[in-house]
């Protein structure tokens, strides 16, 4: 069923797994992304980033797709269809007006008395709708959308009173993990990330979770994150699997033997980080 993110991060706080954020584009990630969730009994959250949501048509092409897609493939197991780096309050009204179970407002460029009263008004009128929130602070680096920006670390005063203040359901703490691919092994604050993990008790979300190597993954989610988020590993795949046809069958001209290889190469990522996130048989 399409529900919010709440009780699926709960659950994974307590059980000490991480639930998959992975970023949708079109119909077959969608149905991708959906299969492997349904094969590993995994709960899951499609990350609808504003940019993609508008490439699909709309919020509302986005929901109607998922419903289609969840009745038709018999989806049982819980899904959550997530407004990924919401940038307004007006954005995260129009997508759950439109169904999304789920928000994230970034107020994480704004300074923090800003950041704390958009989310606060985005948590009202969510949480009046079923829906749940997602905060950020301090930045994520790298680049996603179109948006770059640098590394800077989430303080931890800063992370308590966005939980306390705005009572978000899950917060994105950047502790120096990044967008896109990371030059050489990435370096996630972990002392940081135990301090805040702490202070807030509230599920954390490891934005950039593409490319992070096993070990520090487990680490991360032992130290209370609940929700990774995932995107280029994906998009990287289906490349090079999509790439791999052409270059190999020059014949090919159905559109659906062209991105065949690409959704199956998505089912197989995903397939592998709920494998490695805890997540599968959990839903
Ligand atoms: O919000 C989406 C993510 O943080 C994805 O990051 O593309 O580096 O996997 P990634
Ligand atoms: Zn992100």
């Amino acid at each position: 069923p399409l529900v919010s993110m709440t009780e699926m991060l709960n659950k994974a706080f307590e059980g000490k797994y991480a639930v998959g954020q992975f970023n949708i584009n079109n119909l077959e990630w969608t149905q991708a992304i959906l299969r492997a969730a349904e094969d590993e009994k995994s709960p899951v959250i499609l990350g609808v980033s504003e940019g993609a949501a508008k490439y699909m048509g709309g919020f509302t092409t986005v929901v109607k797709m998922t419903e289609g897609l969840m009745h038709d493939y018999n989806i049982t197991v819980p899904v959550a269809i997530h407004l990924d780096h919401g940038s307004s309050f007006d954005k995260c009204k129009a997508a759950i007006d439109a169904g999304f179970t789920s928000v994230m407002i970034d107020g994480s460029h704004h300074p923090i008395e800003e950041n704390i009263e958009m989310t606060k008004q985005v948590v009202e009128y969510a949480h009046a709708k079923g829906a749940s929130v997602e905060a950020e602070v301090g930045t994520v680096g790298g680049e996603e959308d179109g948006v770059v920006g640098g590394v800077q670390y989430a303080d931890l005063d800063e992370c308590v009173r966005v939980v306390k203040e705005a009572k978000v359901d899950a917060l994105a703490a950047a502790l120096g993990s990044v967008h896109g691919e990371y030059q050489g092994e990435p370096k996630l604050g972990f002392k940081e990330m135990e301090e805040i993990a702490e202070a807030t008790k509230t599920p954390l979300v490891l934005h950039g979770g593409s490319g992070i190597p096993e070990h520090q993954i487990k680490k991360a989610i032992e130290l209370g994150h609940s929700k990774i988020n995932v995107n280029t590993e994906c998009q990287q795949e289906w490349t090079r699997a999509v790439r791999e046809k052409l270059n190999t069958d020059s014949k090919v001209y159905d559109p659906r033997k062209v991105i065949g290889p690409g959704v199956e190469a998505i089912y197989n990522v995903v397939t592998g980080k709920m494998r490695e996130f805890g997540s599968s048989n959990q839903a």
